[in-house]
């Protein structure tokens, strides 16, 4: 019988940690999925994890145990960890479906982004570390890769892309849904909603009457986003609500956490993981800000200090994507509306990087012909039609 239950020889605290792997398209960790038989450690500190998943040679076996292993040799006292993997039986399966059919209940209904774009939320654990540079920018770089991509200003009321990125103007609605306005980046272009956009309009007050509670939200459900293949979204510092109705409305959303050098960054660590559990958002990885600046002569001064963004990816047991130096070309080209990345040199190579290694080195969270997808699919199929999917074949 499958169970989230503790057997008595598991180590309660990695059992714990596991609670951070997600399997992303059943949308919840794998301790609470059923899925981790078993967790114990020896005296040396070796890890020995069984790992039961729902069909046998899932290609999400490989992201499953790269995260369980990376979560867990974060942890003190870990020496090493081997991963035993074996397939569920029928009656293991049928409590993951049911588990998997409650939780598809409570998603969210359709949103208006589509299901093959990749949802990358940047989120960090304080204000003011470059989240919304790093979005505007990131959002350029993509698309200067031929990209369709979407940028929420997720940041209702401190909303800073519009500045960021050189646009302003009033949503334009069609057939009742908004319009995001549309930048084009060479071969690619960026679609941006944001409340800067619906400000000072006698029109935009009807909007702003709806939008002030479940703005977010309707971003997501009462716009064209058209057919784009990114969806960048920069949230508003901290842990709150908006974070959480992301994870609601798109549970395959991913997280790149921005952080900035100093290393005290272990409260931070510490309040982006528990986010990440408590939104089961999955964190893709750490994109430190503000590093070492390196002045006309060539000097380099880390003036915040260095490692921390290091120190927060080994922490969550995830990539360290790249450092953005500080450099006050960031900010002027921000307060000018001309992100750095639109331009050329080395700032605008640094976001390219960061692009190039998302879009080609993270694998997407949702491969929709995984076994996984297939499962849910038929897990929704059957909630709307009202089935019990627990005893239904897979
Ligand atoms: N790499 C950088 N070099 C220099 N200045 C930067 C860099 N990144 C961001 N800034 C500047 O730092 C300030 C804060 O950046 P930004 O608004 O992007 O942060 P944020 O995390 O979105 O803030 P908030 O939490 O308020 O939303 C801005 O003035 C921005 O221009
Ligand atoms: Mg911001």
């Amino acid at each position: 019988m499958v169970s989230s239950e503790q057997p008595a020889h598991d180590d309660p605290v990695l059992r714990d940690a596991l609670r951070t792997v997600i399997d992303p398209e059943l949308g919840d960790n794998i301790v609470d999925l059923g899925m981790v038989r078993s967790v114990t450690k020896d005296a040396g500190g070796e890890v020995l994890v069984s790992i039961a998943l729902t069909v046998a040679g899932c290609p999400l076996r490989s992201q499953i145990e790269r995260d369980a292993a990376a979560r867990l040799s974060s942890i003190a006292g870990v020496s090493g960890v081997k991963i035993e993997i074996a397939a569920m039986d029928g009656e293991e399966r049928a409590a993951v479906m049911k588990r998997a059919r409650l939780k598809a209940r409570e998603r969210a209904p359709e949103t208006a982004v589509p299901h093959d774009a990749r949802v990358v939320a940047i989120a960090s654990g304080k204000g003011g570390v470059g989240k919304s540079s790093v979005a505007v920018n990131l959002s350029v770089a993509l698309a200067r890769r031929g990209l369709r991509v979407g940028l929420l200003d997720a940041d209702v009321w401190g909303f800073s892309v519009p500045r960021l990125i050189g646009i302003e103007g009033t949503i334009e609605a069609e057939g009742g849904k908004m319009l995001p306005i549309e930048l084009t980046v060479g071969q690619g272009s960026v679609r941006v909603l944001s409340m800067g956009f619906l400000s000072g309009e006698e029109e935009a007050i009807m909007w702003r009457g709806l939008l002030l509670n479940r703005a977010v939200q309707q971003f997501l459900q009462d716009a064209n986003w058209g057919d784009i293949e990114y969806l960048l979204v920069d949230l508003p510092p901290g842990t709150g609500d908006v974070q959480m109705g992301l994870a609601r409305i798109l549970p395959r959303s991913e997280m790149i956490l921005v952080t900035t050098p100093p290393v005290a960054a272990q409260k931070v660590a510490a309040r982006a993981a528990d986010m990440a559990r408590r939104g089961y958002l999955r964190v893709t990885g750490v994109v430190e800000n503000m590093s070492e600046f390196t002045c006309d002569h060539g000097e380099t001064y880390a003036l915040f200090g260095s490692g921390g963004g290091e120190r927060l990816a080994l922490d969550l047991g995830v990539p360290f994507l790249g450092k953005i130096p500080l450099n006050p070309a960031v900010a002027a080209g921000g307060d000018r509306g001309e992100p750095v990345a639109m331009g050329s040199g080395p700032l605008a190579e640094v976001f390219a990087q960061l692009a190039e290694k998302i879009a080609d080195e993270i694998s997407p969270i949702v491969e929709t012909t995984t076994c996984s997808a297939r499962l849910i699919e038929q897990v929704e199929k059957a909630v709307l039609a009202g089935a019990d999917t627990a005893s239904a074949p897979i």
